[in-house]
């Protein structure tokens, strides 16, 4: 039985597909039941990982977790995985926590996560993913109502990856002992601006769309009220202060899974339907 949290969100939501159309036993971590957007022979229980005590239901007789980083205690969530007698962690993590940057918040979480997942005793596997195109998401609301988008960090390229690519690779490594200790860094196929991705949605839905940078002052006007201050600050020294460089293709995907990490075309033409 594979555990996966997250399972609601993006990249959890094609683990848990990836699984259950290859057959193997899934179970789904939910905080609230129903989980209509699961499918049926998936198994749901209700657990949050900000109480790790809570979640031995959810991990009895379970192989392999999938989890996501950043909860309140990770080394309880971890101390209750290796209670658990669970073979394999795969943990979700970021290129950020290559830099190592524990001034930056958003990169300590992702290495607070690791080190919790590294020193818990349980085999392991960290992914580090580039930013996903899924953010793209945050911008169907805007364009529903309009044609132009507005986008933070206009000259900033990032090697955007499909969350359906981070799904693959962790089902492929998923209680494989070969990848038990190993780090993988992944990306998509190529770095995109978001100009480049304003472009290539235009041409996916047949709209002529037009992109307008915002500066860094209106970025932060607009994040603030909606983001924490320290994410606003991570994201600032990330993209305006060049903290991190987000744009490098790496060949992971292709390495593990014999096939070129999905395109922003093939994405926006998979979820085209969320921008009409
Ligand atoms: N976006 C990026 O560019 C990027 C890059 C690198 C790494 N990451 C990391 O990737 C992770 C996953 O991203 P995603 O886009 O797949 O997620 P997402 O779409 O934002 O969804 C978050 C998922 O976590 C669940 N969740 C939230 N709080 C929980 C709790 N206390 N206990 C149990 N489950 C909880 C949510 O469940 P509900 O349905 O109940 O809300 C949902 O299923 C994030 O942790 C992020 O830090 C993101």
């Amino acid at each position: 039985m594979i555990l996966v949290t997250g399972s609601t969100g993006h990249v959890g939501r094609e683990l848990v597909a990836r699984c259950a159309e290859a057959g193997r036993p899934v179970r789904a971590l939910v905080r609230k039941a129903p989980a209509d957007a699961l499918p049926d022979s998936v198994e749901a229980v209700v657990g949050d990982l900000d109480r790790p005590e809570l979640l031995r239901p959810a991990l009895a007789g379970v192989r392999g977790v999938f989890l996501l980083p950043g909860y309140a205690d990770m080394p309880g969530v971890l101390a209750e995985i290796g209670r658990a007698g669970v073979g394999h962690v795969v943990l979700l993590s970021s290129v950020a926590a290559a830099d190592g940057v524990m001034e930056n918040a958003i990169t300590r979480m992702m290495i607070e996560s690791e080190t919790a997942v590294r020193g818990s005793g349980v085999p392991w596997t960290i992914l580090r993913p580039s930013g996903f195109m899924s953010n793209t998401f945050q911008w169907a609301g805007g364009l529903a109502v309009s044609d132009v988008v507005e986008a933070e960090f206009p000259d900033v390229p990032v090697a955007m990856i499909d969350p359906y690519d981070i799904a693959a690779v962790a089902a492929h490594v998923l209680l494989d002992e070969a990848h038990f200790g190993l780090t993988h860094a992944l990306s998509g196929p190529e770095p995109l601006r978001p100009a480049d991705r304003v472009d290539i949605l235009a041409r996916t839905l047949g709209r002529d769309l037009r992109f307008r940078g915002l500066s860094d002052e209106e970025a932060r006007a607009r994040m603030e009220g909606a983001v924490p201050p320290q994410y606003i600050d991570a994201f600032f020294r990330y993209y305006a202060d060049g903290e991190l460089d987000d744009s490098i293709v790496r060949p992971t995907v292709r390495d593990l899974l014999g096939r070129a990490p999905r395109t922003f075309q093939q994405w926006a033409t998979a979820h085209a339907a969320a921008f009409s």
